[in-house]
């Protein structure tokens, strides 16, 4: 049969963390839950050993049960959370009113689903257990989802494990998974969420190499070849933009340095602007209770040592001397975070003069 790529595509893309739009009133059918679980388990498995188990909670008395769990775990903290957060437009606030939503509504879900593995985790490097039951919960999820159902992924209930296994009777050597609710969808337009592009967490033969373009066979500095460093700081997002400004008017040598989203995106290039040889520029991402610092170069074709280098140098030579200036520049790229760190944390915690 042949595949219809966009809609595998629109589904793999829009099965959302499903909460406040789940039908609460429409009862599931369980043959439906079954049929899902038959896709699921087409997902591969270390050593095709067949270990995975579902628990499928309809019983209202267990459901209460579960969503007192939850609220036990962390719903009531998300609950807290999302009034704290309400009207102050934080990063976390929809997510947050969403979650305690579930978590004051888990109960009245209709379905609720434990996948489960045979096994418990030994810590061994090994394919290990989690490695082959999670790629079928997505599935799981997947298949309702292009069927009008949704789900939510949520691990919380999981810090209850031992009064998790009484009310389900879970044996000792089994692993729970997830908690995941099911329920028919308060309409069926879910969107494709924010995310990191593709090229930009995508590194081609070393860690941190990345490429704005291509890469053509031989790669060339028109490719764009770049690298990039990052780690969070546990400071105000404010603070670390101080010290990120202050570092880039450093590096920046006398370069005009550009706010391009002030308190979020600075840079500088070196070379001639409209043909640079190299871009710098440092990217501010508030996360939780942190701010993910990622500084980024991109090299260009624009006039240099580097290019001139590459130009006299046969192809071979050119991808490693391109590899091995991205190497040392990675190197640098760390060492300007770290730095930014160890200020931008002493002065939050006020240990800086
Ligand atoms: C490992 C994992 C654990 C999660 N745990 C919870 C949870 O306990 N409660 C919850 O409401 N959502 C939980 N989530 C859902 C995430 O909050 C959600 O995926 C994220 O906000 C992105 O939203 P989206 O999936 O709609 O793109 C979890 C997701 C993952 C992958």
């Amino acid at each position: 049969m042949a595949i219809d790529v966009t809609s595998v595509d629109e589904a793999l893309a829009t099965t959302r963390a499903v909460r406040r739009r789940l039908d609460l009133s429409r009862p599931v059918d369980h043959q439906l839950i079954l049929d899902c679980i038959d896709i699921a388990e087409q997902a591969p498995s270390g050593g095709n050993q067949g270990r995975r188990r579902w628990v499928v909670v309809r019983d209202p008395a267990i459901k209460a049960g579960l969503a007192q769990l939850y609220l036990d775990a962390a719903g009531r903290w998300m609950i807290e959370a999302r009034d704290a957060l309400a009207g102050t437009g934080h990063p976390q606030e929809r997510v947050m009113a969403s979650a305690a939503h579930l978590a004051e509504h888990l109960a009245e879900v209709p379905v609720i689903v434990i996948p489960t593995i045979l096994g418990v985790h030994d810590g061994s490097r090994r394919p290990g257990l989690f490695d082959s039951v999670i790629q079928s919960v997505w599935s799981f999820c997947v298949a309702l989802r292009a069927r009008g159902l949704g789900t939510a992924w949520t691990t919380a209930v999981l810090q209850q494990r031992r009064a998790l296994a009484e009310l389900l009777d879970l044996p000792e050597d089994l692993t729970p998974i997830a908690l995941i609710p099911v329920a028919w969808t308060k309409g069926t337009d879910f969107k494709r969420a924010p995310r990191h592009p593709a090229r930009a967490i995508t590194y081609v033969d070393r860690f941190a190499q990345t490429w704005e373009r291509g890469p053509g066979d031989p790669p060339t500095l028109a490719d764009g070849p770049g690298t990039v460093a990052e780690l969070d700081v546990r400071a105000p997002i404010a603070t670390v933009w101080h010290h990120v400004v202050a570092h880039a008017e450093r590096a920046a040598d006398g370069a005009p340095v550009t706010r391009e989203e002030p308190g979020r995106r600075v840079g500088w290039v070196t070379g001639e602007p409209a043909d640079p040889a190299e871009r710098w520029w440092f990217e501010l991402e508030p996360i939780a209770g942190a701010v993910r610092l990622r500084h980024r170069l991109v090299l260009g074709a624009g006039a240099s040592g580097l290019a001139a280098a590459v130009a006299g140098a046969a192809a071979p030579q050119r991808h490693a001397t391109i590899a091995a200036h991205l190497a040392g520049q990675h190197a640098a790229l760390h060492a300007a975070v770290q730095a930014i760190r160890v200020a931008a944390e002493d002065d939050a915690a006020g240990t800086r003069p």
